[in-house]
């Protein structure tokens, strides 16, 4: 037998010994582990990570042009305003069956002639304050996305000096109910946002002329008010596909 396993302090040392190289492997791997954890595991983590960082940064910048309490306030009153609402039929082009009736009755259909709607009468008649409030109530919803001065944001494009805000009404009617898809060129620059706006036709007529008094005649823009029955004519609107750019008259 080998004395030295006899020996007391012999053995302490061995101890000893084991325990610091023990000790130096382990702050080894805890030193790797720090400077590999922010590595993504796996292809997915990597795909996810571009995500999570533009979220980051969406919310960000949505936070910045939105107060939140101006979001809770909008919340119950949305809520209640869609689920007052009654669904539309919608006829999409792609979906209509060539020679059926619903066909025919389309290629039929005068081409769309807004102009009685967009004919304003020419008038210095002052802003009515009570339509301004019912507007800056109703465009909390707008200011999701298009931000609480109407500077635009992630999301949207600016509403303030647009010259499609300012110019013909049928235009802005025309957008609140039927949505609208990009690209479209707001003062001199093209946006194309992915998700679009959507049709926001749940609004009364009083409610959309009011939202779109206000944005036109707010955040410095300047131009008459939109009043109801010019909503309420072009009401047949609702159900179409969302607009691009060509379908809306030359601001
Ligand atoms: C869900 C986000 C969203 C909401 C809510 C929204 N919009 Fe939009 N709006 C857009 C997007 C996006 C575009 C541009 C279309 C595109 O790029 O696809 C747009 C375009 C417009 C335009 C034409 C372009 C411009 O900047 O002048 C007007 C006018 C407009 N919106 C008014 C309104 C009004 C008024 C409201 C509230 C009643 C409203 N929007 C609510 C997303 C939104």
């Amino acid at each position: 037998m080998d004395p030295t396993r006899d020996n007391p302090l012999l053995r302490f040392t061995a101890f000893w010994w084991g325990l610091i190289a023990f000790l130096v492997f382990a702050a080894l791997l805890a030193a790797i582990w720090m400077f590999q954890r922010d590595e993504p595991q796996s292809l997915e983590d990597a795909a996810a990570k571009v995500r999570y960082e533009r979220k980051a940064m969406l919310d960000a910048e949505q936070a910045a042009i939105l107060d939140p309490a101006a979001i809770e306030a909008a919340i119950p009153r949305v809520a209640a305003e869609i689920a007052a609402a009654t669904p539309a039929a919608v006829v999409r082009p792609d979906q209509v069956v060539p020679g059926s009736e619903t066909s025919k009755r389309l290629a039929e259909a005068p081409a769309a002639d807004f102009s009685a709607v967009d004919a304003a009468p020419a008038t210095d008649e002052p802003i009515d304050p009570a339509v301004m409030e019912i507007g800056k109530v109703q465009f909390m919803v707008c200011a999701a996305c298009h931000g609480q001065e109407g500077q635009g944001g992630p999301i949207a494009p600016p509403l303030a000096g647009s010259e499609w805000v300012t110019g013909p009404v049928s235009n802005l009617i025309r957008i609140q109910l039927r949505g609208l898809e990009g690209p479209i060129t707001v003062a001199g620059k093209e946006y194309n946002f992915p998700a679009g706006m959507a049709a926001m036709a749940y609004q009364t007529d009083e409610q959309i002329a009011a939202v779109l008094t206000y944005v036109r005649n707010s955040f410095g823009n300047q131009a008459p008010a939109v009043k109801p029955a010019q909503v309420a004519a072009l009401r047949d609107e609702v159900g179409k596909p969302m607009l691009k750019q060509a379908d809306l008259v030359k601001p």
